[in-house]
C-alpha cells in the first residue's frame, strides 16, 4: 500500500511513521516543517526510510505531484493551535480547509481509495460528556470550526465521489516527540525537567480525556484497512475521565515526589469536563485503546 502522510513529521505523524513501520507500506511524507523536525523521522533509522516531500498543503500543484501513485492519504497536516485560530482565523481556514479541499481534489482526480482525516474534539465545543458522534458540533473556535468543515468535506467528496473517507476526532494526546506542542501534558514534562512549579487555571477539578498517542496510531492503522466506516465519523480517545489534579497526583507518584501547584483563576471559556463516547469506534472499527494513563506517563518520563 502506497501512503501519503500529510503532517508525517510532527507529533502524530513521526509517532505513526514509526507505528506503521515493519508492515507492507511504503510510505511518502508531505510537511512544510512549520512545526514538525525532519530529524525525528531521520532519527528512527527505519529500515524502509519514508520518502520526505517538503512542501506546503496549500500548495496545490505540489499537493497534486504528492498524491499521484498512492492508494491511501492519511491526513495531518494542519494549524494545531486553537490560541493561533483565535489570532489568524484566515490562516487556519487556509491550512486546515483550503489544503484539505487541495489533498481531496488530488485524490478524486487520481483515484485513490482511502483519505483518513484526523479532526479534533475541537468541534463538539461545550456538551455534556461523553461525547459522541451524534451531538450537534458547536466549535468554539475557528480551529474547532476548520475541523468540522474537513469532516463534511470527507463526507462529501465519499457521498459525490466514493473516496472511502474516515474522520478520527481525536482526544487530548500525548506521547514522544510533543515537545514542541502547548497541550498540558507536554507542559507538565517540561515543568517537571525544569524542576518548576506547575501553573493551572482554575481549581484542578476540570477534566479531559487522555489518550497516548499509540492508541491514535492503532485506531488509524485500523481505519486504513476497514470495510464498513467509509463516510463515517468517529470518538478516538480513552473513554475515561482525568481531573487536572489527578493527573498531577498520578505524575507525582511517577516521579517520586509532590509537584508544586500555583493555582490561578480559571479562564474563560475553558470546558468543564470533557471526554468521549468510544463505543461506535470499539463497535466498527475493533479500536480498543490499550495503553493505561498511568503506564503511559511512566513510558514518556
Ligand atoms: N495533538 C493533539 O492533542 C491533537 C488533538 C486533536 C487533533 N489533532 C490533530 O492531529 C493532527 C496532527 O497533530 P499534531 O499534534 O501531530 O501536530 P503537529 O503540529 O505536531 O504536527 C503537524 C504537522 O503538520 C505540518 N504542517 C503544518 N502546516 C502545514 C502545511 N500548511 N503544509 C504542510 N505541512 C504542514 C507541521 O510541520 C507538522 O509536522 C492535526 O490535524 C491536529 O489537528 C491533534
Amino acid at each position: 500500500m502506497n501512503i501519503l502522510i500529510t503532517g508525517g513529521c510532527g507529533f502524530v505523524g513521526v509517532n505513526l511513521v514509526k507505528y506503521l513501520s515493519g508492515n507492507d507500506y511504503t510510505i511518502t511524507i508531505l510537511d512544510n516543517l512549520s512545526t514538525g523536525e525532519k530529524d525525528y523521522i531521520e532519527k528512527l533509522s527505519l529500515e524502509k526510510a519514508p520518502n520526505i516531500i517538503i512542501d506546503d498543503i496549500r500548495n496545490e500543484d505540489a499537493v497534486a505531484r504528492a498524491v499521484k501513485g498512492m492508494d491511501t492519504v492519511i491526513h495531518l497536516a494542519a494549524q494545531t493551535s486553537v490560541v493561533d485560530s483565535i489570532e489568524n482565523p484566515r490562516e487556519s481556514w487556509d491550512i486546515n480547509v483550503t489544503g484539505t479541499v487541495n489533498l481531496l481534489e488530488a485524490c478524486r482526480q487520481n483515484n485513490v481509495e482511502r483519505f483518513v482525516f484526523a479532526s479534533s474534539n475541537a468541534v463538539a465545543g461545550e456538551q455534556v460528556p461523553p461525547i459522541d458522534e451524534k451531538m450537534i458540533p458547536q466549535p468554539l473556535s475557528p480551529y474547532g470550526a476548520s475541523k468540522l468543515t474537513g469532516e463534511a468535506l470527507c463526507s462529501a467528496y465519499y457521498h459525490s465521489f466514493g473516496l472511502k473517507t474516515i474522520a478520527l476526532r481525536f482526544a487530548n494526546l500525548y506521547g514522544p516527540y510533543s515537545d514542541h506542542k502547548t497541550s498540558v501534558i507536554a507542559k507538565f514534562i517540561e515543568w517537571i525537567k525544569a524542576e518548576n512549579p506547575f501553573t493551572v487555571f482554575g481549581d484542578g477539578n476540570q477534566t479531559r480525556d487522555f489518550v497516548h498517542v499509540d492508541d491514535i496510531s492503532q485506531a488509524i492503522q485500523l481505519s486504513l484497512e476497514s470495510q464498513k466506516s467509509q463516510g463515517e465519523v468517529f470518538q478516538i480517545a480513552s473513554g475515561k475521565e482525568t481531573s487536572i489534579n489527578d493527573l498531577i497526583e498520578i505524575l507525582s507518584e511517577a516521579v517520586e515526589k509532590q509537584l508544586q501547584v500555583n493555582y490561578k483563576p480559571g479562564r474563560k471559556g475553558e470546558i468543564t469536563r470533557n471526554y468521549s463516547d468510544i463505543s461506535k469506534a470499539r463497535k466498527m472499527l475493533d479500536f480498543e485503546p490499550k495503553i493505561e494513563l498511568k503506564e503511559g506517563l511512566k513510558r514518556l518520563l
